[in-house]
Parts: C-alpha cells; sequence; structure tokens
C-alpha cells in the first residue's frame, strides 16, 4: 500500500476527496496472476474500474479484456486503435471478449465487424446474433454454484447445465460456430470449491458435446478471484495451485481463460477524504466526511463491500458512525467503526483496497462529484 505520509501528501497537492491509482500495484496483481496461473490468460474485467489510464496499464502489461458494453470496447480499442488493420483485428479476436449474455442489437451491429468473441446463455440471443452479429465467436455461459460469494451472479445468467448442448446444437444450426464455455463463480468467492465443481460440470459438457461432433476449444473460468480485504481471505496461490491442479487433470490441452476484475484492481487504489462534519447524536460520535456511498464508497451498496476508515492521526478510539456528505441517511459508510475521537474538522481520513466497483460506479447525486483521481507509478 501506499504510504500514509504520501498520500497526505498528494491530498494537500489535489485536494480531497482523491481517488489514488497505484500503477505499481495493478502490475503486480496482474504479475501474480500470471505467475500462479501460468495456463490462464486473464482477460481483465474493465467494469471493475474502467479507468482508460488502467486499462492502459494493463495493456501494456499484456492484459486481454473483458468488456461488457460498447463504451468499454471504445476504452480498450482506443490502445489498439493504430496497430495494422490485421494485426489490430487478430488482437481483438484473441485478446477481447464481449462477456455479457445479453446484447442489445445496436450492440450487436457495432460488434460484428469486429468478429470478436462473445457469450450466450439462451436461444433468443443466437437469433440476435445469426442476424446482427454472424461473424462473432460464441462461449456458452453456463450457470455455476456462486455459494458463498460475496456477489451472487447465477440467478441472472447462465444456461441451465443440461440444456447445454442443446443451446450448441442451436447455434450450430444457426450457422454459428461455438469456441467453448464459460461461467462465473461470484465475485470475491472464499469458497473455492465452486471453481471446483464448475469445471467438473465444464467437464462434463465437453465431453457430452464431443460425443454430438461438437469440439470445444476453450473454457472461460471467468472472475471472482477474491481481493485480500483482511486475512481471512485465504493467499491466492492456494486457490491458484486447487485450479492448476484441476485444470491440469481436468482440462490438459484446452485453452484457459479468465475475467478477473476485483483481483486486479481492488488493492491498487486508496481514497482519501476529509472530516467535514463532527457531531455527538444519541450518544454517538458521528464524522461526517467529503465521500460516501454515492461515490467511491458505492460499492457498500452495489458490491456489498465494507471499507474500513482510518485516520492518519493517533488517539484515545471510540466506536463511531461514519457518515457521506449527502442529504440522505441511505449515505451511511459505517455504524460502528473505531476511530481516534480527537479527530477534528479538516482532519483526513483514508480506505485502503477500494480500486473495485467503486469509483467506477460513482455518481453525481446531490451535485457531489465523483473524488478526483491521482495516477502514481505510471
Ligand atoms: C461476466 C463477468 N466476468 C467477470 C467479472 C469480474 O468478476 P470479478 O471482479 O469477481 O473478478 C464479472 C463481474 O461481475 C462478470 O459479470
Amino acid at each position: 500500500m501506499i504510504s500514509p505520509a504520501k498520500l497526505k501528501k498528494l491530498a494537500k497537492e489535489h485536494g480531497t476527496p482523491l481517488f489514488v491509482v497505484d500503477h505499481e500495484q495493478l502490475r503486480h496483481n496482474f504479475g501474480q496472476f500470471r505467475k500462479y496461473l501460468p495456463r490462464v490468460q486473464p482477460y481483465f474485467a474493465v467494469k471493475a474500474n474502467s479507468l482508460p489510464e488502467i486499462v492502459r496499464t494493463l495493456y501494456k502489461a499484456g492484459s486481454s479484456f473483458d468488456v461488457a458494453s460498447m463504451p468499454e470496447f471504445d476504452i480498450v480499442y482506443e490502445n489498439i486503435k493504430d496497430l495494422p488493420a490485421k494485426e489490430r483485428q487478430a488482437y481483438i479476436w484473441d485478446k477481447i471478449i464481449y462477456a455479457n449474455p445479453i446484447k442489445s442489437q445496436a450492440t450487436l451491429e457495432r460488434l460484428d465487424e469486429y468478429k470478436p468473441l462473445v457469450t450466450y446463455d439462451n436461444l433468443a440471443e443466437i437469433g440476435k446474433i445469426r442476424k446482427h452479429a454472424p461473424h462473432a465467436g460464441l462461449a456458452l455461459r453456463i450457470k455455476v454454484s456462486n455459494t458463498g460469494a460475496m456477489v451472487e451472479l447465477s440467478s441472472k445468467f447462465g444456461a441451465d447445465p443440461g440444456e447445454s448442448v442443446v443451446l450448441i446444437q442451436a447455434a450450430h444450426d444457426a450457422g454459428l460456430i461455438v469456441e467453448g464455455l464459460s461461467f462465473h463463480v461470484g465475485s470475491q468467492t472464499t469458497n473455492f470449491e465452486n471453481y471446483v465443481q464448475a469445471i467438473h460440470l465444464a467437464r462434463g459438457i465437453f465431453d457430452e458435446a464431443a460425443s454430438r461432433g461438437f469440439n470445444l476449444k476453450l473454457l472461460d473460468i471467468g472472475g471472482g478471484f477474491p481481493a485480500r480485504y483482511d486475512d481471512d481471505v485465504k493467499p491466492f496461490r492456494s486457490l491458484a495451485s486447487k485450479l492448476n491442479r484441476e485444470l491440469d487433470r481436468l482440462f490438459p490441452n484446452t485453452e484457459i481463460l479468465a475475467e478477473p476484475g476485483r483481483f486486479m484492481v481492488a488493492t491498487a487504489c486508496t481514497l482519501v477524504a476529509t472530516i467535514i462534519g463532527k457531531a455527538e447524536r444519541g450518544g454517538k460520535l458521528c464524522y461526517y466526511i467529503d465521500d460516501g456511498v454515492y461515490h467511491t464508497f458505492s460499492g457498500i451498496i452495489f458490491d456489498h463491500c465494507k471499507y474500513p476508515v482510518r485516520a492518519f492521526k493517533a488517539g484515545p478510539t471510540r466506536i463511531c458512525s461514519v457518515f457521506g456528505p449527502t442529504c440522505d441517511a441511505l449515505d451511511t459508510i459505517a455504524l460502528a467503526e473505531e476511530l481516534p475521537e480527537t479527530l477534528e474538522l479538516g482532519d483526513l481520513v483514508y480506505s485502503p483496497n477500494i480500486g473495485a466497483y467503486s469509483h467506477a460506479s460513482s455518481t453525481y447525486f446531490n451535485g457531489f462529484p465523483p473524488a478526483t483521481v491521482v495516477h502514481i507509478g505510471q
């Protein structure tokens, strides 16, 4: 993490709320993924944090990309737009997956010229792809267990495994090619058995598809790789060794992709905020800061995530409430945060590990703009 002294210096220079992106940490996270999962090509899930500078750093590090909207596609495309046409096309085919199983007609029409790999999970989507993006390659997204994940995704997406081969056949009948399978075990998955079960399920579908003459070439194991928000989260290498074992045993010759979002960016960003109000309410000390759940702390609502608020100053502590700057009572960051009771208006606080699903879902609610972004170590 960036040192407290450096954070304070940056806040003095740029003001608060300040969202500090540490590109050295981004490169480190990418390197860890490559080191421990050497067979798996990471497609950074841009939705986790779509700042173009983050995409640029990961592009330069050799990442591939999972995009789920045309604006996300365009952010990645900015990095390759000057490549010779053939090279650019090869990059899109090889290194971009459009991993949103539901795509609008307008999106498909724009995607078609790029001939990307796209995910699907239902019959209606096959009809749309056939009509509006017949040059796309397909990956069938299957529903897998999300038990114990912080963010559950299986209620919204994923074909029932039992209907997978029917959906592969239907795509084939529509003149489309299914390249492989994809799944998502739920975001911030600390239950590593979800991956093991999903890989086993995928093996069964590969075999059934093969028996019907469909040779699937790739397996996309999605996102879900947990960020180490605290020591209760087991280290990445223990998940990786489980994954490597299962993949080598069940998919020794298959191309393996993954779509890590949170793992790449969560630990690379820190928020610095200022105390703008202090009150005693019902015997509880309440601090008000200049960022909240409509802004960088939006992950409290959308991502079911908790972020500690830390003080730079030491002093006798009390259990406090911490609120954001808007007029909405929903704008509550914490109701039981241990902070020094001696903090004063103008003092700074910070929240580490706040890079994923935070700034990305920040709003302008109540007239407060998203935090200023500063990049270090680019
Ligand atoms: C299709 C897909 N891929 C990848 C991700 C990234 O997941 P994570 O941030 O858990 O790695 C998501 C997150 O919602 C997703 O929906």
